[in-house]
């Protein structure tokens, strides 16, 4: 196992990439704290896993909220004494071309994505650092980014720019934590079926679009996301800080475009 008794904290961990996440961390040995805003969900995921013994716990936390990162803390020390690892996922999705897209919009995204990354990560980091005391390796953290950390989407300006920060806020904690042997990484998955994009994997136009620019020729799933995401934060990735990994099935390869598989 990659990550035995280590403790993590997974935010927007109640579906989707966080969700998957959270799963293949307690497969990895991890205990793992599942932070999101939808309690529901979450904490029926955190018993989910809790069916088989293992250690997940839920914490509701809006990653855009000081208070509530703090509370997330406290929750994670109280409970188990230590931080070790952190997926820092939680995101929205805008929805708006960039002539029409709104002053509080723009700020909705960039506080849950941006933000809320900044806060939730400074502050796994204090506490990381807290521990280090000489020991190493202390830590690891992913990012969730995404190709359009690279492309654009002119509909989704504020996402776009949410996610290109995401891979600049990666660098510099990397660089900034790289004396206490903390890593920090980012994962940027092309196109994954998730709850997020539900509405439009199913339709057809979408797909051509999405897949004609996918060499693999198929949606990605979270599972392999969360491949991604464990390798990072694992010691197999000892000597990677400061990237971004791309997980499209191609798309950030190709020039031109591929041929559709058939749908039906
Ligand atoms: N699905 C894709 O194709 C895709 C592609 C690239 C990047 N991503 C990124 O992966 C991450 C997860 O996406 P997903 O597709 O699983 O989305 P999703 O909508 O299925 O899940 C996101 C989760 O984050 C939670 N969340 C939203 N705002 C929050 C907040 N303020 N505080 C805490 N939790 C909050 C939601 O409740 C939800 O459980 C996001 O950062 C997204 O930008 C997704």
């Amino acid at each position: 196992m990659l990550l035995q008794d280590k403790v993590a904290i997974v935010t927007g961990a109640a579906q989707g990439i966080g969700l998957a996440c959270a799963q293949r961390l307690i497969r990895e040995g991890a205990k793992v704290i599942l932070a999101d805003v939808n309690d529901t969900a979450g904490q029926s995921a955190a018993a989910d896993l809790n069916s088989n013994d293992n250690q997940a716990m839920y914490v509701s936390c809006d990653v855009s909220e000081r208070l509530d990162v703090h509370n997330l803390m406290a929750a994670c020390i109280e409970t188990h004494g230590r931080v070790d690892v952190l997926v820092n996922n939680a995101g929205i999705l805008d929805d708006a071309p960039f002539l029409e897209l709104e002053e509080a919009e723009f700020e909705r995204i960039i506080r849950t994505n941006l933000k809320g990354s900044f806060l939730v990560g400074q502050a796994v980091a204090k506490q990381m650092v807290k521990q280090a005391e000489g020991r190493g390796p202390n830590g690891a953290i992913v990012n969730m980014s995404s190709i359009n950390s690279f492309f654009a989407l002119p509909d989704h300006v504020a996402y776009t720019v949410s996610k290109g920060g995401i891979a600049q806020l990666t660098k510099a904690m990397a660089l900034a934590l790289a004396p206490h042997k903390i890593r920090v990484n980012a994962v940027g998955p092309g196109t994954i079926a998730t709850p997020m994009i539900d509405a439009v994997v199913k339709d057809e136009a979408f797909r051509q679009k999405v897949l004609s620019r996918t060499p693999l020729g198929r949606y990605g799933r979270s599972e392999e996301i969360a491949a991604v995401v464990v390798w990072l934060l694992s010691e197999e990735a000892s000597y990677v800080t400061g990237e971004t990994i791309i997980a499209d099935g191609g798309r950030m390869s190709l020039n031109y475009m591929v041929d559709v598989p058939d749908g039906r």
